[in-house]
């Protein structure tokens, strides 16, 4: 089935199949076929996750899969299809998905793929452990969105649970699926609501703000609290830099206009996002992330509690397209080329400030240059922090002329507590306002050691406001920032 479904890679030609190999007809280059899973992506890209964990993490066991299937199938209602037809499942992982696809009858024939061989088969072990492959026309192979190996019009359904915000190119991966379905077919993904999860984040760290004043921060599970909360922040501020997403598993979340305007740009013909998961008051949502976190029961319990109360101010901002923490988002490939609905909103996303004292109370900062050469040339390593009401991205060093950014995200209670204890500053800018980088500047060294020196904010809207310094720093020399 896969050389009926795919095609070379490298030159786009058809694929015959050998013992151990897809083998082009055009070019002569091969696919390795190991263990009947075709590895397209050939461990040039993978994944962190856990295989052997994944389950116990994600509270998957046998009962799970058909809850799951069965919640997505009723809330696409009408738009469910009497068949799935030929089906591609994208980044299948251990198979909470494919278990009850495979169980039922609505799909012809599957590929599962992954990007990770491993994936692949803890998939297909709990499949064949289950018995659901006998008689089924299924193939394994792995795929990345980076293989340009799915054959035109060829599927009636393309399936992702959780799985797109792991893809770093979005509009690639999405051209992909449109040029890989039938006309008239579709595709949904489950995926994370990000205006939900901003009004999470910003609950738990004024939790986590009340818990610092109360008990210091010193309960167990504190911490890994406070790094989710910085790891939030992280992507938040960098969610349009391609080069800075790359480095995190976990890349994307979503927005239902942005999502629409894209798949309408791909050529789709209908794009909705359609809240998956009731859960308003995000107490349910916080339970989850404390289990998957390893929080421990006595103080998830505290959270969990505070929640209602303190999560109120945020939740209670969101709008009913973001009522729910994960997004069915479902897209249609029309029969013509006439485009026909989307369901596109006005941008609420609140308007970008522009100046660093915006905001109400002005910000304040320390921040720590230190120069010095290495093979690669003159290395600054930057630390410290920076508290204010706006959203700041980073720290731009700029040294004789060539700029660097330092990422503005670690954890720093120690600053909120010194300068927050008013409650000025929102907690979560407060609270992951840190900064430890060392930025290499290659090809800058100085016979006299002495370099031109800048240090700017950069602002989430792209502003950037420059911080009063040293103009010059030596090797060896350390320059001091602070207001
Ligand atoms: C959060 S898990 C979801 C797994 C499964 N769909 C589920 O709902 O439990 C994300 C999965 O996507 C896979 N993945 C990560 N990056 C990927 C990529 N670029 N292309 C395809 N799969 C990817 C991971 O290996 C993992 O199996
Ligand atoms: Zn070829």
């Amino acid at each position: 089935m896969l050389t009926a479904k795919f095609r070379c890679p490298e030159c786009g030609g058809p694929l015959s199949e050998r013992q151990d190999a897809l083998v082009c007809w055009a070019c002569g280059s091969s696919v390795p076929v190991r263990e009947g899973i075709a590895d397209f992506v050939r461990g040039r890209f993978d994944t962190i996750l856990d295989v052997a964990a994944y389950d116990q993490e994600h509270g998957i066991d046998d009962k799970r899969p058909n809850r799951f299937y069965d919640q997505i199938r009723s809330q696409a209602g009408g738009r469910w299809p009497p068949s799935l037809g030929s089906v591609l499942e994208v980044g299948c992982g251990t198979g909470l998905f494919s278990r009850a696809l495979l169980a039922g009858n609505e799909a012809r024939d599957v590929i599962l793929t992954d990007v990770s061989v491993g994936m692949l088969r803890e998939c297909r072990h709990h499949l064949t452990r289950l018995g659901v492959l006998e008689g089924r026309d299924v193939a394994f192979a792995t795929y990345s969105s980076n293989e340009a190996c799915i054959r035109d019009a060829v599927f009636d359904t393309f399936i992702g649970t959780s799985v797109l915000h792991h893809i770093l190119d979005v509009r690639s991966f999405l051209e992909d699926v449109y040029r890989g379905l039938k006309p008239g077919g579709r595709a949904f993904f489950i995926e994370p609501v990000r205006r939900y999860h901003q009004a999470m984040a910003q609950s738990l760290a004024d939790i986590a703000v009340f818990l610092t004043a109360r008990e210091g921060g010193k309960t167990e599970g504190f911490q890994p609290l406070l790094n989710w909360l910085a790891q939030q922040r992280q992507s938040l501020m960098h969610k349009d830099d391609q080069s800075f997403l790359e480095r995190l598993e976990d890349k994307h979340q979503f927005v239902p206009e942005e999502f629409a305007a894209l798949a309408g740009s791909i050529g789709f013909a209908t794009a909705e996002a359609i809240p998956f998961g009731n859960d308003r008051t995000g107490v349910g949502t916080v339970q989850l992330l404390c289990a998957e976190l390893g929080i421990a029961k006595p103080f998830r319990d505290v959270i969990v509690t505070m929640m209602p109360a303190v999560g109120n101010r945020f939740m209670k901002l969101l709008g009913p397209t973001d009522w729910a923490p994960s997004f069915l988002l479902w897209v249609t490939k029309g029969h013509g080329p006439s485009v026909h609905t989307f369901q596109t909103q006005p941008d609420r996303s609140p308007t970008r400030p522009v100046g660093p004292n915006m905001g109400g109370v002005a910000p304040h900062w320390q921040i720590r240059v230190v120069a010095s050469s290495s093979a690669q040339g003159t290395v600054l390593a930057v630390d410290g922090w920076y508290i204010s009401n706006v959203d700041v991205v980073g720290i731009r060093v700029t040294l004789d002329g060539t700029s660097q950014d330092a990422p503005l995200w670690l954890p720093r209670p120690d600053v909120q507590q010194a300068l927050n204890q008013r409650g000025q500053y929102a907690a979560w800018n407060a609270l992951c306002c840190g900064l430890a980088e060392q930025l290499a500047f290659g090809g800058v060294s100085s016979v006299d050691g002495e370099h031109g020196l800048q240090v700017d904010v950069v602002l989430a809207g792209g502003g950037v406001a420059r911080l009063n310094g040293p103009d010059r720093i030596r090797l060896g020399e350390t320059a001091m920032f602070s207001g």
